[in-house]
């Protein structure tokens, strides 16, 4: 079976995704140097499918355990997940960023091609897309034009992967680009755990719901949007990580690959409070603010290449999110932390 490493597996979207790999019996070797996740996380995984994995306690940019971990394993390909991704921090320490961001993919790029190892999925975003020239985005829509230093860090590595695959055309690359990651594993086990007060809708929403937060603050009502909230393609966590093990399987030939990751549904602020009031049984408290700088009115992807090409297709829909999401927060409301 085929050994698969994924840099900052033990993650959000990472431990996920372990999880379905370990479920198709392929081998799955992990670095990360847990900046911003728990190896519990890794953990709770094995025990879901009585499976393990090989960790590696380190950070992608330092050469030696790189190079420990393709000389220990013959990997066959890699899920880059690893990388820094608060949006308001990255224009706060844009260094920081572009060093985690693009000097960590450097060096594992280097380390990929001393062992011959040219087959990358890479954690892209929607938020290459810019501010969109019109919806629904497709692979095809114009990318750049980001307005932040981590949404400018993914612009730029999609750049340099397919500058490499240009320079070798044994390189297989398959940029992958998600649109709103949410929910998480059914068993509530492993959810999204963020450091210190949630930047992101969903995990806002759901300590609003557990108690940890008083109110939801809803960025704007004043978009061109149905109801004036900003509009999204949430996607369930699970529904993600499945398409990176399709995309492994589908692309089988060298080349860019490029996939958005998404239901082709957009909902807003008020849509997803509403579902999540309704999944966890209570009225969720909150108020209308100002917008958020940096924020855009609406952004939802056309998903169908990746339906053609690989068979995917988001099987879960706002309900199930919130499910999922409210399962794992009112089971762990520390996070992966003891009471
Ligand atoms: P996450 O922070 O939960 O996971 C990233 C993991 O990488 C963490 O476990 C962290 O400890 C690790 N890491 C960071 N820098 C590292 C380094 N230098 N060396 C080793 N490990 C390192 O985030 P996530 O939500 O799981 O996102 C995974 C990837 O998907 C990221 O690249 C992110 O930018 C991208 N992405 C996320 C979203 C989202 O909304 N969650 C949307 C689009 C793209
Ligand atoms: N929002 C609120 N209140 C909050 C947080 C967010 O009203 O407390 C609103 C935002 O204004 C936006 C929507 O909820 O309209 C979604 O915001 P998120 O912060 O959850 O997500 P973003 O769409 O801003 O960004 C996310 C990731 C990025 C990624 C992007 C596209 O944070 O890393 O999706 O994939 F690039």
């Amino acid at each position: 079976m085929q050994t698969i490493l994924l840099t900052g597996g033990a993650g959000f979207i990472g431990c996920h995704t372990v999880i379905e790999l370990l479920d198709r019996n392929y081998n799955v070797v992990v670095i990360d140097n847990l900046c911003n996740s728990k190896k519990e996380a890794l953990r709770r995984a094995e025990l879901i499918t009585k499976k393990s994995v090989k960790f590696y306690f380190g950070d992608i940019r330092n050469r030696e355990i790189m190079d420990k971990v393709f000389t220990e394993n013959k990997i066959d390909a890699v899920i880059h997940f690893a990388g820094l991704k608060a949006v308001g921090e990255s224009c706060r320490i844009p260094l920081e960023y572009y060093d985690n961001n693009i000097y960590g993919t450097l060096v594992l790029l280097e380390t990929m091609k001393k062992h011959n190892v040219k087959k990358i999925v890479f954690s892209s975003s929607a938020t290459v897309y810019g501010t969109p020239e019109a919806l629904p985005l497709s692979e095809e829509s114009k990318v750049g034009g980001t307005t932040n230093p981590y949404g400018t860090s993914k612009y730029y590595l999609e750049g340099i992967l397919t500058d490499l695959y240009k320079s070798d055309k044994e390189w297989n690359v398959i940029l992958l680009r998600y649109f709103n990651p949410v929910g998480a594993h059914p068993s509530g086990l492993i959810g999204e755990d963020p450091k210190g007060i949630p930047n992101n809708l969903m995990p806002y929403v759901a300590q609003v719901a557990s108690g940890k937060l008083e109110r939801i603050n809803v960025f704007g009502n004043d978009y061109d949007t149905p109801d004036g909230t900003g509009v999204r393609d949430y996607i369930h966590v699970c529904d993600l990580a499945r398409g990176h093990i399709l995309a492994i399987e589908g692309c089988k030939e060298p080349g860019v690959h490029i996939y958005n990751l998404g239901t082709g549904v957009g909902y807003s602020v008020l849509d997803m409070i509403h579902a999540f009031e309704k999944a966890c049984g209570k009225k969720l408290p909150y108020d209308i603010k100002p917008r958020r700088s940096g924020d855009i009115a609406a952004c939802y992807a056309c998903p169908d290449k990746a339906f053609k090409e690989l068979g995917w297709k988001a099987l879960n829909g706002i309900e199930e999110m919130c499910r999922d999401q409210w399962n794992w927060q009112s089971k762990n409301p520390n996070g992966y932390e003891e009471e």
